[in-house]
């Protein structure tokens, strides 16, 4: 037994959480305060049965070692530590490279905590503070917000904060890690900080992990000074704001990217919560997997000048290479050629007017700011007009380019009605006829589908997401005994065997198919599918595999299928949890235990999928 096994066997999580809140019992599971976020009905449950606990007010949940992590804000191996301790478990040792690198990230962290209280105290109270506190209110900023941001000032002496943190016992080699001291080049060091605005960047748990600084003499350059990358922060994975922005992300199902502090504290201020910023880089792929994890609803509202635009299309163009997709088979005359990935996220755009920064707009008029969201563009419509600004729409090569360029975008949309509607918005506005525009796009969607297909075949691997139930079939067909050999190594694992749920659409039908000709040997394939389906089954058996052992076989198999059920598991997990908390609107609807009941196991055999994943 594993150490955390054996610490989670003797420790009793209505225990240990009950120590921190009132917990009442509720039918067999147990309720209480969400100590996570504010509320004021319980819809934090804790599940003595399976030892685990759940949030269905701000959805965060796990085992007794989240909860410990998260409530304490440790780490894992200190909450493990923790709670090893308290059930008399022993550890083994860290390494002494382990055990240096936690402590220094500790280090860090307290010092920059201790920095953040520093400043803050400073630009409250301190009378060197007095044009930064002005600043800070012409740029309409409340008592609140500076205390919800924890804002700071930092004096304008070479020394100051260095000082201060020295006289807290902080070392100055450990102010250079964590960023607040430049080295000078003959030697010694100076603050980096001196007369800015300073600006706390927290991690996702709300940790401070660095500092922007603005200007408040005009003079002083550069507008912002960010704290350099440190082992606590990282510049491109880093969104501002995030921490406080997360649950009304999930309660708008909509995030709001804007480009700067400012852009994110005022709308905040507002009570628009749902908004965050980028340390002044482009949108990366990080950014976006944090967000996905929220919502999938980007709204991105940046500025309309040149360097704006561009910002804009980059992030559009991550966005479209990062988001999940979902996969769709794509047809010919002759059958299914291969699959179209169509994204699974609503990306929209708001030009801001001319001039005018959320902030500034918002302070304003705040209404203007609703309508703005309210009356953003989805991104086809921003990205055509864009094109209409680039190209001569008038000139048959300009109309050329403008198709070319709009058709990944066309095909990136998951609805087909919307997506025939967007052609012929488009041809009209071009004066080109709907039907050769849409037949364009379907050709361009055949052959991208037979690219991947045949890029699957080169590789022959794994082939993209979309594509694993054909994979999980494809190696069926060819290899049968595999099927046994894989339901016995998920019967291993307490897991089903492999069934019709693991399959959908034409690929369910493919399936049951399959499994019917085991039974009935006379029969073929072509007697019971329908030609299209016939063919694409004949494209898999033509396609050349590697030359793998039985053994590799089985394991892809047994993976894919356990990523085609993590899947599902996920979606329909989501479901569940909007029927929950419909049905906890209403006082005394017995259904909302049920679908409890329901998440639970859902969230269970997730795990346990996931289990069986990272083995
Ligand atoms: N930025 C930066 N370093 C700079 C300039 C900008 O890190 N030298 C980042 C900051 O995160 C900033 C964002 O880019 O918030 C947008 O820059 P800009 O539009 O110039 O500033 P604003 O956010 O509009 O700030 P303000 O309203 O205070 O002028
Ligand atoms: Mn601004």
């Amino acid at each position: 037994m594993s150490v955390v096994d054996e610490v989670k066997e003797r420790l009793d999580i209505v225990e240990v959480i009950g120590r921190h809140i009132h917990l009442q019992k509720s039918g067999r599971y147990l309720k209480g305060l969400c100590p996570f976020h504010t509320e004021k009905t319980p819809s934090f449950y804790v599940f003595p049965d399976n030892q685990r606990w759940h949030c269905f007010g701000c959805n965060k949940g796990g085992d007794l070692f989240n909860f410990v992590m998260e409530f304490e804000g440790l780490d894992f191996r200190t909450a493990l530590e923790e709670l090893a301790r308290r059930a008399g478990v022993e550890l083994k040792p860290r390494t002494p490279e382990q055990v240096e690198a936690e402590s220094e990230a500790e280090r860090l962290r307290l010092l920059l905590e201790a920095a953040a209280a520093y400043y803050h105290t400073l630009l409250l109270t301190a009378p060197q503070a007095a044009h930064a506190r002005a600043y800070l209110e012409k740029r309409g900023f409340t008592r609140d917000t500076i205390e919800t941001f924890q804002l700071g000032y930092s004096l304008n002496e070479w020394d100051a904060a260095r000082t201060y943190l020295f006289g807290k016992g902080f070392s100055v080699e450990d102010q250079i890690k964590a960023g607040m001291l430049v080295e000078k080049e003959g030697g010694g060091t100076f603050d980096r900080f001196r007369n800015r605005l300073m600006i706390p960047i927290c991690d996702r748990r709300g940790r401070v992990i660095a500092f922007g600084g603005r200007v408040l003499n005009p003079d002083d350059q550069p507008k912002y000074m960010n704290s350099p990358q440190t082992v606590l922060f990282d510049k491109s994975t880093v969104l501002f704001g995030y921490h406080l922005a997360a649950q009304a992300i999930q309660k708008a199902d909509a995030a709001i990217i804007v480009e700067g502090y400012m852009d994110v504290m005022i709308p905040h201020q507002a009570g628009y919560k749902n908004v965050v910023a980028p340390m002044g880089t482009a949108l990366t792929e990080a950014h976006l997997q944090q967000l996905q994890r929220l919502t999938r609803r980007f709204i991105l509202a940046l500025d309309p000048d040149a360097a704006g635009i561009h910002g804009t299309l980059q992030g559009l163009e991550t966005a479209r290479q990062t988001l999940d997709r979902e996969w769709e088979a794509i047809f010919d005359p002759r059958g299914l050629v291969g699959v179209e990935g169509r994204l699974k996220a609503d990306i929209r755009v708001i030009t801001m007017p001319e001039g005018l920064d959320p902030d500034e707009l918002i302070l304003q008029d705040p209404t203007r700011w609703e309508q703005l969201v309210a009356t953003s563009q989805p991104v086809v419509r921003f990205y055509f007009n864009q094109l209409l600004k680039q190209e001569n729409p008038q000139e048959p090569k300009g109309k050329a380019r403008i198709v070319d360029a709009m058709l990944p975008l066309l095909s990136d949309i998951a609805d087909s009605v919307e997506r025939e509607a967007y052609v012929q918005d488009i041809a009209m506005r071009l004066g080109l006829d709907a039907r050769s525009l849409l037949d364009r796009l379907r050709v361009r969607e055949r052959a991208q589908a037979v690219r991947r297909q045949a890029a699957v075949k080169t590789a022959g691997r794994t082939p993209l997401s979309g594509d694993l139930e054909a994979y999980a079939l494809t190696i069926l067909i060819r290899y049968p005994e595999v099927l046994a050999l894989a339901d016995a190594q998920l019967a291993e694992a307490q897991l089903e065997p492999i069934h019709d749920d693991d399959f959908s659409g034409v690929y369910r039908l493919i399936w049951s198919a399959w499994l019917e000709l085991g039974g009935h040997p006379e029969l073929e394939l072509g007697d019971i599918l329908p030609p299209d389906l016939l063919a694409l089954v004949h494209t898999w058996i033509a396609t050349p595999l590697p030359d793998t052992p039985l053994e590799q076989w089985k394991r892809d198999m047994v993976r894919t299928i356990l990523r085609l059920r993590e899947r599902r598991l996920r979606d329909i997990s989501k479901r569940t949890q909007s029927l929950v908390a419909e049905a906890q609107q209403v006082e005394g609807d017995m259904k909302a235990e049920r679908y409890l009941a329901t998440l639970q196991n859902l969230s269970e055999a997730l795990r346990r999928v996931q289990q069986a994943l990272s083995r």
